[in-house]
């Protein structure tokens, strides 16, 4: 059962996808994060013509809580179209390495926004790459 600011980092998640930009996959993504300092970042898919340039929701909002000075992150809610709660892909599992501890806590949640799941980051991606030392 998840505790009342996970519950609204969830709420908030959900809310974010309906601003997906995906004309092409109609595959809308919502993602909340939380820092470390207590403040909330969210974000979307944002397709593009090319492909390859797309940018899934979870690195939409953590690179806006990055981008605005909050590089120490707690804790991302994850909402997609999917039967089973959204496995997030692997940059953004990449991306979450740098900015979370391994410790910290993923949900994750089904199209029906009440199924989830809850990993950590270390478990999404194991023996991950951080850093050049
Ligand atoms: N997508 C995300 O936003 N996050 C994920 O973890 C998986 C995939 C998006 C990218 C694309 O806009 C759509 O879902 C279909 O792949």
């Amino acid at each position: 059962m998840a505790d009342t600011s996970s519950k609204e980092l969830i709420a908030l998640a959900i809310k974010a996808s309906e601003d997906a930009y995906v004309p092409y996959s109609h595959f809308p993504i919502g993602a909340a994060v939380k820092t470390e300092s207590g403040a909330i970042f969210t974000g979307c898919n944002i397709e593009n013509a090319s492909f390859g340039l797309t940018n899934c929701g979870e690195r939409t909002a953590i690179f806006k809580a990055v981008s605005e000075g909050h590089v120490k992150l707690s804790e991302i809610a994850v909402y997609g179209h999917s039967a089973e709660p959204i496995s997030p892909c692997g940059a953004c599992r990449q991306v979450m390495a740098e900015f979370f501890e391994p410790s910290a806590k993923v949900i994750l949640i089904a199209e029906d926004g009440v199924t989830t799941v809850e990993m950590t980051v270390g478990e999404l991606l194991p023996y991950s790459f951080t850093d050049l030392t």
